[in-house]
C-alpha cells in the first residue's frame, strides 16, 4: 500500500474543534470503526481542560454506539445530519446541545455539492482494500462516501481486515452530475449497474491508513410478536389482493422496506406468504430478514446502500459470498433512494409511522410532536415517489396508553397526499381515491384499536362544523394533551370542546 500506515490517534489529530467531517457507511455498516471514538476521547480531554471541542458530522444515515453514541456522550457534536438513532444523541438533540437537521437521505449529497452546508474538511472512509491509485473496495455500507471523497480536503482511510476480499464487485458507485448538466440515472431495472465497483479517492488527499479488524456489531431486532406478525400478514394480504386485481403486474414490483421492528416483521411475513411471487428489493437497508429471503429464493435481487445485518448473518454472507454477490448491489444512498429511479421502477414503499391521523397524515419522527426520535430517513424519498405507498404501525402503544391513530398528528412528515394505504394489526385502510371524511371513517373502521374507535368517532362528530377536512382545532390535539396530563390518551374529555 502506497499510503502511510498511521495510528487512530495520529488520524484523529487532524480533527479539531470546528472541523467538518464526513464518514463513510450507512447505518453501522461501512462506518469507520476506531477514529471517531478517539475523536470523542479527545473531546472529553479538551472539555476537561476547559477548551471547546465540537465537530460537525455528516454521514449516510445512522451510525452506532461507537460513533454517534460516544460522540454524543462526550458532547462532541455541534451539527449533525441527516439521520441518527442513538439514545445519547437523541438526548443531546432534544436539549439543543447538538444542532440536528433532519433531512431526506437522498438529498444530503447533492445539497453538500451545491454548497448549501459549507465545506467538508476531512472524510474518514472504511475500505476493504485500496490500491496505490486510490481505487477502493468499500465495506458493507456506502452512504454518501462518493460525495465526501470528492469534496473533502483530506481523507483518512480505515482499512478493515475483517471484511471479505470477495466483496469486490458488490458495489456500484455512481455520482450524478449536478444541474444543469444532470442526465438520467441509467438504472432501468433493480439489477442494473450505473457506475464502478470501485470508489476512486484522489491519492494526493489521503493522509494515511489506519488498520482495523472489527465486525459491524449490528443489533438484532426484537423477535416479531403477535402484533407485528399480524401487521406483516395484513401487508402481505393487501399486496396479494392488489396482484390478484391486476393493479400490480403479475411479475410483481420492487419492494422497499423501512427500518425497525415492524419493518422486519413485514419482511418475515413476505417470506412465508406464497401468494406473493418471488420479488426484488430496491431499498436503502437490507436487514437480516433479506438474507433469509435471498437464500430461500423468495427475494431474487436486492439493491440498497447497506447490509445492515447482525454479525452471524455477515458471516453467513461472507461464507456464501459468490451467491450473495450475484444478488446484491450496494449503492450510494443518493442512488438507492433516488426519486427518479424509485418512480421509474415502480417501487412499492412500506414504511413505519409513530402515529397516523384519521385523515392519513403521518408522523414518523416526533414523539408527542416535540421530541425527536430518529429522523425521517429515507421514508420520504420512497413514499413520495412510490407506485403504492404503505404505512404501518401498531394501533396502540404502551398497552393502550397511546393510540397510534389520532385525530391530528402532532408533527407531519408525510402528508395525506403521499399516503395510499395505512395498515395496523387491526386491518387495512385503503385510502386511494377517498375524500378526507371517507378516509377518516375508513381509518377508524379498519385501523384504530377497538378501545379508541368511539373516541375517534366522537371527535369526528365534534368536528363536523364544515370544511373539507373537518377538524375542531381546539380539540385536535386532545389525545396528546390527555397523554401529557394523565399519561393515558383514553382520558380525553371531548365535552370540554363542545
Ligand atoms: N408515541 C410515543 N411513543 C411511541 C409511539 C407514539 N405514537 N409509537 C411508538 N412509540 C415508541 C414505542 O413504544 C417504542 O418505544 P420503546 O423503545 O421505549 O419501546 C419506540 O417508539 C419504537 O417503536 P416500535 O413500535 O418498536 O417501532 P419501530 O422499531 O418499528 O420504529 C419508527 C418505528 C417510526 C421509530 C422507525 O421506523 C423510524 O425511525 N422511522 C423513520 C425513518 C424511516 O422510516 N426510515 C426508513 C426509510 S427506508
Amino acid at each position: 500500500m502506497a499510503f502511510p500506515i498511521i495510528t487512530a490517534e495520529e488520524a484523529a489529530s487532524y480533527i479539531q474543534d470546528g472541523t467538518t467531517v464526513g464518514l463513510s457507511g450507512f447505518t453501522a455498516p461501512g462506518v469507520p470503526k476506531v477514529v471517531p471514538e478517539v475523536v470523542a476521547n479527545n473531546a472529553l480531554k479538551e472539555h476537561e481542560a476547559g477548551r471547546p471541542f465540537k465537530i460537525d458530522l455528516f454521514t449516510g444515515a445512522s451510525t452506532g454506539p461507537h460513533v454517534d453514541g460516544i460522540l454524543a456522550e462526550n458532547n462532541a457534536l455541534r451539527r449533525r445530519s441527516p439521520y441518527q438513532n442513538q439514545p445519547n444523541l437523541r438526548k443531546r438533540i432534544n436539549s439543543h446541545d447538538c444542532n440536528y437537521f433532519d433531512l431526506h437521505l437522498s438529498e444530503l449529497a447533492q445539497k453538500l455539492r451545491y454548497g448549501f452546508y459549507g465545506d467538508i474538511d476531512i472524510a474518514v472512509i472504511e475500505v476493504q482494500d485500496i490500491d496505490d491509485d486510490g481505487n477502493a473496495v468499500l465495506g458493507l455500507g456506502v452512504g454518501n462516501v462518493p460525495t465526501f471523497a470528492k469534496m473533502a480536503k483530506k481523507v483518512i482511510i480505515e482499512h478493515n481486515k475483517h471484511l471479505s476480499p470477495k466483496l469486490r464487485g458488490m458495489h456500484d458507485i455512481y455520482l450524478p452530475q449536478d444541474p444543469p448538466c444532470r442526465r438520467e440515472i441509467p438504472i432501468f431495472k433493480v439489477s442494473d449497474r450505473a457506475g464502478s465497483p470501485l470508489l476512486h479517492i484522489d491519492p494526493s488527499k489521503i493522509i494515511g491508513v489506519v488498520e482495523t479488524d472489527a465486525p459491524e456489531g449490528v443489533k438484532a431486532f426484537s423477535a416479531p410478536d403477535d402484533t407485528t406478525l399480524q401487521i406483516g400478514a395484513n401487508v402481505c394480504h393487501f399486496l396479494a389482493e392488489e396482484l390478484h386485481a391486476g393493479r400490480i403486474p403479475s411479475s410483481f414490483l420492487p419492494l422497499q422496506s423501512g427500518v425497525g421492528n415492524v419493518a422486519n416483521a413485514v419482511l418475515y411475513g413476505l417470506a412465508e406468504n406464497l401468494d406473493i411471487p418471488p420479488f426484488e428489493m430496491y431499498s436503502e437497508v437490507l436487514q437480516d430478514a433479506v438474507a433469509d429471503l435471498l437464500m430461500k429464493g423468495r427475494c431474487k435481487f436486492a439493491s440498497a446502500s447497506s447490509l445492515t445485518v447482525t454479525d452471524p448473518v455477515v458471516e453467513q454472507i461472507f461464507d456464501n459470498i459468490d451467491f450473495f454477490r450475484e444478488r446484491i448491489i450496494l449503492r450510494p444512498s443518493e442512488i438507492s433512494n433516488n426519486p427518479e429511479v424509485i418512480r421509474r421502477l415502480g417501487v412499492i414503499a412500506m414504511n413505519t409511522a409513530l402515529e397516523a391521523d384519521i385523515f392519513g397524515n403521518i408522523n414518523s419522527t416526533h414523539v408527542t410532536g416535540v421530541r425527536m426520535m430518529n429522523g425521517i430517513g429515507g421514508s420520504g424519498d420512497f413514499t413520495r415517489n412510490a407506485y403504492i405507498s404503505i404505512f404501518s404501525c401498531p394501533s396502540i402503544t404502551k398497552e393502550g396508553l397511546i393510540s397510534n391513530i389520532v385525530p391530528m398528528v402532532s408533527h407531519v412528515d408525510h402528508t395525506e397526499h403521499s399516503v395510499d394505504v395505512l395498515i395496523t394489526e387491526q386491518g387495512i385502510a385503503d385510502l386511494r381515491g377517498l375524500d378526507p371524511v371517507q378516509r377518516a371513517n375508513c381509518i377508524i373502521d379498519n385501523c384504530a384499536h377497538p378501545m379508541y374507535k368511539e373516541l375517534l368517532r366522537d371527535y369526528l362528530k365534534l368536528s363536523r362544523r364544515g370544511g373539507q377536512t373537518p377538524h375542531n382545532l381546539h380539540a385536535s390535539l386532545g389525545f396528546h394533551t390527555a397523554f401529557i396530563e394523565n399519561g393515558d390518551m383514553r382520558t380525553v374529555d371531548w365535552s370540554k370542546y363542545e
